[in-house]
């Protein structure tokens, strides 16, 4: 067993599960999230495509870490919003440490 440090200070799991959440377009909008995290963020800002976070009645589900915070009813042209949000969120985080 091995163990290292995290580099990533927030992490953003879009759910892509096929029951719900992928058929309103959570695959584009996590990949869309993703390019833009790597491209402006790489490092700080982590986007996983992720199973089934258990919102399934709420799809497009997202879990937000460390803020412990689940975006619900997510469509993928909120995508400026929940970039905003995220932005707000790593400020916010930057600016405790
Ligand atoms: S399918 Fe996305 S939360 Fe369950």
């Amino acid at each position: 067993m091995k163990e290292t440090s995290i580099r990533s200070t927030l992490e953003v799991y879009v759910c892509n599960f096929g029951k719900s959440c992928s058929k309103y377009g959570s695959p584009e909008l996590a990949d869309g999230l993703k390019k833009w995290a790597k491209e402006e963020y790489d490092g700080s800002i982590k986007v996983v495509r992720s199973g089934c976070l258990g919102q399934c009645d709420d799809a497009i589900a997202i879990a937000c870490y460390p803020e412990r915070k689940f975006l619900l009813g997510v469509r993928p042209e909120d995508v400026q919003e929940i970039k905003k949000g995220l932005l707000e969120a790593l400020e916010k985080i930057s600016s405790k440490a």
